[in-house]
């Protein structure tokens, strides 16, 4: 079975190292949101389906955003699929792990993660030709202690993780020291409401502090902070790991 995942985009996520779960209610904020994320370090993004605005703000980003890798979570059916390949997404993921969808992202060659949560329905993906797979709800499901032991009769398969849920600046250390763990992702640094409060300044801080802790866990691969700061203005200074 032909691979969900090219050998370069496998490497791109691993060195942006986080995804930035984005809701955003109003497709006027999702250009000046991407570039605060960029601004900090965070070069990666996964803008949620869950509100009306999501495909015109994807749209935007793709357009006036090239660099930001652009993941679209909450993909739950078929007809998704298709408008998030068709609008060029990078990858698409999902909370859950429903074969349809991962039929569908296969036919119109969109890079797929569904999301499982139980060795059942990694078993479903792992037939489906899934080797990247969202854990999710990662911390309410069990955290790292749960990952490694459903991980374990399958470890010789390499499987890829991206977690999911309940991460945070406190936790997503240990989740970076986890060799299994390809990226995280968290909707903690650009929070619904710092979105619809523009504040790209602390959108910016939140990145830049979870860009620094995967800096120094996993040796300054990606995350590395643009020569553009959320203002478009100079940066102050280079930070690099
Ligand atoms: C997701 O879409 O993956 C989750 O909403 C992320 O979970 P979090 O809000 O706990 O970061």
């Amino acid at each position: 079975m032909e691979r969900l995942f090219s050998e370069e985009l496998t490497e791109r996520i691993r060195a942006c190292g986080i995804f930035a779960v984005l809701v955003i209610e109003d497709a006027g904020d999702a250009v000046p949101t991407a570039r605060a994320l960029l601004a900090g370090g965070v070069a990666a993004m996964e803008l949620t389906l869950r509100t009306p605005a999501a495909m015109e703000s994807l749209a935007r980003i793709r357009e006036a955003v090239p660099e930001m890798l652009a993941c679209v979570g909450t993909i739950l059916n078929p007809k998704q699929v298709g408008e998030v390949a068709a609008a060029g997404a990078d990858l698409g993921v999902a909370p859950g792990f429903n074969p349809r969808v991962v039929d569908a992202a296969r036919k119109a060659g969109l890079p797929f993660a569904p999301g499982v949560t139980t060795a059942s329905e990694l078993e479903g993906a792992i037939e489906k030709g899934c080797r990247v797979l969202k854990f999710f709800p990662a911390e309410p499901a069990g955290g790292i202690p749960y990952l490694k032991s459903m991980n374990g009769p399958y470890g010789h398969l390499g499987l890829q993780y991206i977690p999911l849920g309940g991460l945070n600046e406190d936790n997503v250390r240990s989740w970076f020291e986890q060799p299994f763990v390809i990226a995280v992702g968290g909707s903690w640094i650009a929070r619904r409401e710092l979105v619809a409060a523009r504040n790209w300044e602390e959108i910016s801080r939140r990145a830049e502090r979870a860009a620094t802790i995967f800096r120094q866990v996993r040796g300054g691969q990606g995350g590395e902070r643009r020569e553009r700061t959320a203002n478009g203005g100079e940066p102050k200074g280079r930070h690099r790991g």
